[in-house]
């Protein structure tokens, strides 16, 4: 999820790539940098800079150290996925001879191979990332005699994953080449001069017609235009458009809010989270948990702990790893796990799950844990940050960042970290045969699309928002995996719209929460899957007990449950899916319902009172 930016005009390429990178500084702030082409021809070079840190870093060493004229260069600002955040890791990476310089967005899945390949040609590698292998390879193909469309068409040929690629040659000052696999990237069409990015908002300043490349495809742009390949070099098409927002729009891709945004990138967030952790057979692939498979098996109690959404991840996670491992799962919320003095051994995993790393609950947490000599492994989505730095492991969600303050992607790719550990743990232990765990993992890479369609419908969600405009309170309930939904959907609404939102497990109503009902409240309720016979007629019978009451329900169930329909006062149809799974699908209607109604009542969504994105105080 990082920026990118490339040119190629009349201008001074400096200013317009760091004005680019600027815009884009919402999509990764861990580093930036900038690579240049000074002369031509072969005394042509590359004049590189690069920090560690927010873009004012680099900012200040370019004032500091004036870089040389150039019309022609590339830039990036970093969200780390390979390696910590720092200037070495920073991009653009540069080929052994200094004379190709890369940016890249996405991952590269069998970097580790082909770096293993560079190493044994006697190439010196000096960063930790997935990106400088095709520095490497690029520069390979272009001392080869290639030019660089052909040697990144060549490269890309070799390259599985996601990844958008924009690359410069020192003796070729006329061309900046971009490829994109599974990855964003869009050119700008100007007068003379050209433009990439990563979004429009790189180059919006400067056009507004824009040419969006396909799946596998490689754009060479040059002062005089642009010309699309697929990765074999054959010609092929972009698709043209104007764009019609303004900047403000454009660093938000045409949302009004990040946070809505956020939500909507929610298909490809789970999609990058699942990218590169299982085979095609689906056997779990997790080589970031560096806790050796013997001492898993040995791991005898797993206790969750996170804060206010990441503690409800951690609830949803419970019911899936305890069915898939057979261990006894915890959860805990952070502040109050070390307070009460666990009892913790060498044989107990504790799970951080944290989309900042900087809680500082769930650090303390976690020293508490480390200190009793827990294992401890992290679920993050902040590369580098402290969290996972001092836990035993990490899984990154690689959700991107996330900059409306409620969390939307970071809890679903949370969700999806939850499966593929329960599930690596149940491969680890043999609690589960390879070909369930198969399944699941296909019902897992179904999510995106499944997310696709509730989204799609967005519009009927926003309808019940503005019905609801001036409620004053809203239950939800659930049960089993439903339950943390719950929970999610009235947090979500009580710091978004400021109304007083509470989530129940249904079972618990009749114990007292039942008292709240009256005429006219809206109460949201999450329906099991059918296949769980029990949960899901134990779910009707709660949704009857509080429409008897003159509860006004808001039912999201199953699409094709007609059973359901009749207690329903509003129908929001969810995909089929299995029932440890619904959570992925369930929250998306209730993140869409208190966005649009916070938005309505003419609150700030990105912002709202009282709080902050990390909470780095107990
Ligand atoms: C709610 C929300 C918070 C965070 C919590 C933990 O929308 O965002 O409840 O989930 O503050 O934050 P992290 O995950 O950064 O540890």
């Amino acid at each position: 999820m990082c920026g990118i930016v490339g040119y190629v005009g009349e201008r001074q390429a400096r200013d317009v790539v760091i004005e680019g990178l600027r815009r884009l500084e919402y999509r990764g702030y861990d580093s930036a940098g900038i690579a240049l082409i000074t002369g031509s021809g072969s005394s042509g070079a590359l004049a590189v800079d690069k920090r560690a840190g927010k873009l004012a870093n680099l900012e200040k060493a370019i004032e500091e150290s004036p870089l040389p004229p150039s019309t022609t260069g590339i830039g990036h600002t970093r969200w780390a996925t390979h390696g910590a955040p720092n200037d070495v890791n920073a991009h653009p990476h540069t080929g052994p001879r200094g004379r190709v310089a890369v940016v890249h967005n996405g991952i590269i899945e069998n970097f580790a191979r082909l770096r293993d390949e560079l190493e044994r040609r006697g190439n010196d590698l000096v960063s930790e990332t997935d990106t400088e292998v095709t520095a490497h390879l690029l520069e390979a193909e272009v001392e080869a005699g290639h030019d660089l469309t052909e040697a990144m068409q060549r490269v890309c040929r070799r390259l599985e994953g996601a990844f958008t690629l924009v690359a410069l040659d020192a003796q070729d000052p006329s061309r900046v080449v971009a490829a994109r696999r599974n990855s964003p990237l869009v050119v700008g069409i100007g007068e003379g001069e050209n433009f990439i990015g990563s979004d429009v908002a790189a180059f919006i300043e400067h056009t507004r017609d824009a040419l969006e490349l396909g799946q596998d495809q490689v754009v060479t742009i040059t002062r005089e235009g642009a010309e699309v390949t697929d990765f074999d070099g054959n010609p092929a098409e972009g698709r043209h458009y104007h764009v019609d927002w303004d900047l403000a729009a454009a660093e938000k891709g045409g949302f009004d809010w990040f946070m809505r945004k956020e939500i909507f990138e929610q298909p490809r967030a789970i999609a990058d989270a699942l990218l590169g952790r299982h085979d095609e057979a689906g056997q779990l692939q997790l080589d970031e948990v560096r806790i050796s498979d013997d001492e898993l098996r040995d791991i005898d109690k797993i206790i969750i702990i996170g804060c206010g959404t990441a503690h409800y991840a951690g609830l949803v996670a419970k019911y899936a790893i305890e069915h898939w491992t057979r261990i006894p799962c915890e959860v805990e919320l952070a502040h109050e796990f070390r307070y009460r003095d666990p009892i913790l051994t060498r044989n107990t995993l504790v799970v951080a799950i944290s989309q900042s790393g900087e809680t500082a609950d769930t650090l303390m947490a976690i020293r508490h844990a480390v200190k009793q000599r827990a294992r401890v492994l992290a679920i993050c989505n902040t590369n580098g940050s402290t969290i996972p730095r001092e836990s035993d492991a990490v899984i990154y969600t690689h959700a991107g960042p996330e900059i409306g303050v409620a969390s939307t992607k970071g809890f679903l790719t949370q969700l999806i970290a939850c499966y593929l550990l329960g599930l690596y743990l149940a491969q680890v232990r043999g609690t589960k045969f390879g070909d369930e765990i198969a399944g699941v993992v296909r019902e897992l890479a179904q999510m995106p699309a499944n997310v696709q369609t509730i989204l799609d419908d967005a519009e009927s969600v926003y309808a019940l928002a503005q019905r609801f405009q001036g409620t004053r309170s809203v239950l939800f309930l659930g049960r089993h995996a439903g339950y943390p939904v719950a929970l999610e959907g009235a947090l979500k609404l009580k710091e978004l719209a400021y109304i007083h939102a509470e989530g129940f497990a249904a079972g618990e109503l009749k114990h007292g929460p039942i008292a709240l009902i009256e005429e006219g409240l809206p109460v949201f309720c999450v329906v099991p899957p059918r296949g769980r016979d029990q949960l899901h007629d134990k779910m009707i019978s709660a949704i009857q007990e509080v429409r008897a009451r003159g509860a006004l329900t808001i039912v999201l169930a199953e699409a094709s449950d007609t059973e359901v329909a009749a207690y329903a006062d509003v129908l929001i149809g969810l995909p089929t899916v299995p029932t440890l799974l619904q959570p992925v699908v369930a929250t998306v209607p209730l993140q869409l319902f208190a966005c649009e109604l916070a938005t309505l009542i003419g609150h700030d969504v990105d912002q709202p009172r009282n709080l902050a994105k990390s909470v780095t105080v107990e």
